[in-house]
């Protein structure tokens, strides 16, 4: 398969480092020189559902597609308002679609998981122009009285259209079952039947931990997909990796090697958007020109579970 349309869509409401440090125990230079954020947009007066359909309907028209000749809606989406029905299904008429769809929750890793899943679909015969879209509201699952998690996060979406083609060359996923290093819990309705049941509490994380197992794993699963590529770190000209903190991408490079011009970034000013990190950085690469025909991209994210994946592309157009 290859990528034919991006879209992206942000808040309109952008709050910097500063503004945060107003009403918390927190300042500028603290998540500066740890993250490498310096602002975030968030939701506000526009809801995630606006967002989602404004990144897909950009992506679709970039394809050059009518919303009728796509017949697949891949979302990927950790938590909105809606437990059910799922983002997809709200979405789906607002984007103009009549395609079938489906959810999908990798956490921040949902971006390259889904691109999994439509390369699978498309080789099976299931469907040739898929729509993934990333659309995630992380800030409304931090306690915002607390500096721990707040600071990290941006809101955000990002799509992609995906059409038969030979860019698609790897993909490996990684799953290590470890509830405790970050985690949302929410509530769920008391019943008779039971004596304890679970109140719900914003975004818990062990930041250091989850630190280093993302390094490692994201490391790993890059050098795995090079390996059995025949490639080395020389031979791609960009590495996409998630948006979660600056010294983490500068931690995986440490390992894998290349240059930091070949590792964009955008998380100085969107924080971390979960999954949509990697198609919004995406959109803007593709509409900046800086991406072209035969480039060697590999893309890599990590996020709750443990959960990481990365993927190789040759690009084209
Ligand atoms: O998409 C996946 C989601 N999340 C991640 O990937 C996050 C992974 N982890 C990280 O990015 C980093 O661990 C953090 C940015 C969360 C924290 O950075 P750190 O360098 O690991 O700092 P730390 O947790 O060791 O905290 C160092 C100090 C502590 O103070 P003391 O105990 O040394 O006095 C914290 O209380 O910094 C304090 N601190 C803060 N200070 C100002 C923690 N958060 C803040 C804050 N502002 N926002």
């Amino acid at each position: 398969m290859k990528i034919i349309g991006t879209g992206s869509a942000l808040p309109t409401l952008t709050v910097t480092n500063e503004d945060l440090a107003g009403f918390l125990d927190t300042s500028d230079e603290w998540i500066t020189t740890r993250t490498g954020i310096q602002a975030r947009h968030l939701l506000s007066t526009e809801d995630l559902y606006d967002l989602a359909v404004d990144a897909a309907v950009k992506a679709i028209k970039a394809s050059g597609l009518r919303p009728e000749q796509i017949d697949f809606l891949l979302v990927s989406n950790v938590a909105n308002r809606h437990v059910t029905p799922g983002l997809s299904c709200i979405v789906q008429k607002r984007i103009g679609l009549s395609c079938a769809g489906l959810d999908i929750n990798v956490a921040c890793a949902g971006f390259v998981n889904a691109l999994m899943l439509a390369d699978g679909m498309m080789k099976a015969g299931h469907a040739k122009n898929i729509l993934i879209l990333c659309a995630e509201e992380p800030t409304k699952y931090c306690n915002w009285k607390e500096r721990d998690c707040s600071v990290l996060f941006g809101d955000g979406a990002g799509a992609v259209v995906l059409t038969e083609g030979n860019a698609f060359k790897d993909v490996k996923l990684t799953m290590i079952s470890d509830r405790d290093v970050l985690y949302y819990e929410r509530g769920m309705e008391p019943t008779p039947f039971e004596e304890k049941y679970i109140v719900g509490q914003p975004l818990v994380m062990k930041g250091k931990e989850l630190f280093r197992t993302a390094v490692t794993e994201s490391a790993k699963d890059i050098n795995t997909v090079l390996k059995r590529n025949g490639l080395q770190h020389d031979d791609i000209d960009w590495f996409m990796l998630h948006q979660a903190n600056k010294r983490i991408i500068e931690g995986i490079r440490n390992i894998v090697g290349g240059s930091c011009l070949k590792y964009p970034t955008i998380i100085e000013k969107y924080g971390n958007t979960s999954s949509a990190s990697i198609p919004i950085m995406l959109d803007e690469m593709i509409a900046d020109n800086k991406i072209k025909t035969g480039d060697k991209i590999v893309m890599s994210a990590f996020g709750a579970g443990f959960v990481s994946a990365a993927c190789l592309w040759d690009w084209e157009f």
